[in-house]
């Protein structure tokens, strides 16, 4: 039930009918009695600005923030975390009496959700597909894990961007071809494109280079085709459903400073799933 008392959190994105969020954060708030409410806001990138003043002038707790504001909301922050500041992008606010802070939760949440499933990154080999604001996040979080990284993208600037700002972190290379004696050494190819996300979308690489035993990540939700194709060959797959709930975990953490509920919110995205 909603009332005077009722703390408000919810979502800033273009579009955002699609957003999962609001049923994890919900279902979780109602699993421990507590009196929030989580709303999704369509923001339009003109409007950010006014927006997250908004968060200070009707007293929001706190907002998750996506597609495509993740960057540009950094200039209307008070303060912003380490973490936030390397990968360039804030995916949650929290509002400290009208201080606004921003972090990135999205590193925390890839990393837990492969350790979930055991998967650790130390000294792995890992090629990294993309290199736009998703990308970048998972570059931050597995170096810091101490894994070995390859990055590829259609516009190689791009990657080679990221190899600037993170070499002081971790081992970072990137490639501008796929070739067979790199793909020998990868144990752990990530999919941080948007190739997969529509039905007649091209694999983000040539299925003819996957090898038995590889484990293949795909940031999307779905079982994507590379997923599919991954799968059949005897390699080990991962959907993007881990990174949502444990960064979605992380930011409830971020607002109530109580543990989450982590289970209550990934039997919301299985329903969803199934
Ligand atoms: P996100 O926030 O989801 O990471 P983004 O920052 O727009 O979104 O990044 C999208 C990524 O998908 C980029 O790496 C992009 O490659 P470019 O940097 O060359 O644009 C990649 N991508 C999108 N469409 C693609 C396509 N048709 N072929 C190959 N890569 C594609």
């Amino acid at each position: 039930m909603i009332t005077g008392k009722t703390k408000v959190v919810g979502i800033f994105g273009d579009p955002i009918e699609h957003t999962l969020s609001p049923l994890m954060h919900n279902a979780a708030f109602k699993e421990l009695g507590l009196d929030y409410c989580y709303v999704p806001f369509l923001v339009k990138k003109q409007e950010l600005k006014e927006a997250v003043e908004a968060i200070r002038a009707l007293n929001i707790k706190g907002v998750n923030i996506t597609v495509p504001h993740k960057e540009a909301v950094i200039n209307c922050l008070d303060e912003i975390s380490e973490e936030a500041k390397y990968i360039g992008a804030v995916n949650t606010i929290l509002n400290e009496q009208g201080k606004l802070k921003g972090f990135n939760t999205d590193a925390y949440g890839f990393v837990k959700s492969l350790k979930e499933d055991n998967i650790s990154l130390k000294d792995k080999f890992i090629l990294l597909l993309g290199a736009g604001g998703a990308a970048k996040a998972v570059a931050y979080g597995v170096l810091k894990e101490g894994a070995n990284l390859f990055i590829f993208n259609r516009t190689p600037s791009k990657a080679y961007k990221i190899k600037e700002s993170f070499s002081d972190i971790g081992k970072i290379e990137v490639i501008e071809q796929i070739k067979p004696e790199i793909m020998g050494k990868i144990h752990i190819v990530i999919n941080a494109t948007s190739l997969g996300l529509k039905k007649d979308d091209p694999m983000p690489l040539d299925p003819s280079v996957l090898k038995k035993g590889q484990t293949y990540i795909d940031l999307i939700y779905t079982k994507t085709p590379l997923l599919k194709e991954a799968k059949n060959r005897g390699c080990t797959i991962i959907d993007g459903i881990g990174m949502l709930l444990w960064q979605a975990a992380k930011a409830f953490e971020i607002w109530t400073s109580i543990p989450a509920p982590v289970e209550v919110m990934e039997e919301v995205l299985k329903k969803i799933k199934d």
